[in-house]
């Protein structure tokens, strides 16, 4: 199985704050780092440490072409990222706290600019054995997931950032991987009632059919699938930046899935590699490999 992933790239520019900048308030940073990033990059470069074959699909700017070598190092196929002279390539201002939290803002840039002709192209290659991943902060999500259901693909969907957008879009995914701020506007928009029962009965309810891994930060993930419920819990961690935890999260699920891993050990998985990516600076950088995870999960209990 290959995997597809058609997704962002971006340049983090992540400053060292003492608290997030507050409305009115003029904030001196205490430190400026530049890290390779985008959920999209990072998810392909956490399946390709993972051990999975990947190819990445997205744009960039002329500026952005060291992205390139971070998912050529990590093993990723590079060929359907297409250069564009004429746009600047994506970025994320992310301001990170002394706990290791962060919030991120996004220019889209050439992210944005997708269109019809490449996505016919880059599915030229890909069929109903391959596995299609997707994040949302690329354009024309609609037309890429109609073209990955006529080629019979399984999709995985990452709705980050969740918007409006996406609410049609989400039943159509075989996996659905999100966090609860993400479940709770997805449901606060399916139907609010949905939310009474808690997340994860209304996550159960809305989307019987789709498998589903609700990520809880400290307290751990749920997998839920219709009735079946599997929880893990976190991994003990000394936080230093939380940048790209989530998306070291899926690439190791995903990744230990087709790998024929069962559920609970998929969801342990990934669930150390993301604790041990939150321990590291940066985005993609802070991702590590299989043989990292491998050799930890041998000497730890949750
Ligand atoms: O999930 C973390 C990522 O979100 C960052 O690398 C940033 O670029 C944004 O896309």
């Amino acid at each position: 199985m290959k995997v597809l992933n058609f997704g962002s790239l971006n340049i983090d520019y992540v400053y060292q704050v003492p608290h997030f900048v507050k409305e009115g308030e003029t904030l001196a940073s205490t430190g400026l780092c530049v890290f390779s990033g985008g959920k999209g990059l990072n998810q392909s470069v956490a399946l390709a440490r993972a051990g999975a074959q990947v190819f990445h699909a997205g744009n960039i700017g002329e500026d952005g072409v060291f992205l390139l070598d971070e998912l050529n190092d990590a093993g990723v196929n590079t060929s359907l990222v297409c250069v564009h002279s004429d746009i600047k390539t994506g970025h994320a201002v992310i301001q990170n706290d002394p706990s290791g939290n962060n919030c991120i803002l996004l220019y889209g840039g050439a992210n944005q600019s997708v269109t019809p002709a490449q996505i016919e192209s880059v599915f030229a290659s890909f069929g109903k054995d391959d596995l299609l991943v997707l994040q949302n902060e690329i354009n024309d999500l609609l037309l890429i997931i109609a073209e990955s259901k006529r080629k019979g693909m399984t999709l995985c969907l990452n709705p980050s950032p969740m918007s409006e957008n996406l609410y049609p879009l989400i039943p159509k995914a075989d996996y659905l991987l999100l966090n609860e701020v993400e479940a709770a506007q997805y449901l606060d928009h399916a139907d609010a009632s949905s939310l009474e029962g808690g997340l994860e009965t209304g996550l159960s309810e809305a989307l019987p059919q789709v498998k589903i891994v609700l990520t809880l930060g400290e307290n751990g993930c749920v997998w839920i699938h219709g009735d079946e419920i599997i929880r893990q819990e976190a991994f003990k961690a000394n936080a230093v930046d939380t940048t790209a935890a989530g998306d070291t999260f899926t690439g190791f699920f995903l990744a230990g899935i087709m790998d024929g891993k069962p559920t609970e050990e998929a969801l342990r998985y990934a669930s150390f590699a993301a604790a041990l990516a939150v321990t590291r600076p940066g985005a993609s950088p802070s991702i590590p490999t299989k043989a990292e995870v491998d050799a930890g999960l041998k000497h730890t209990r949750p």
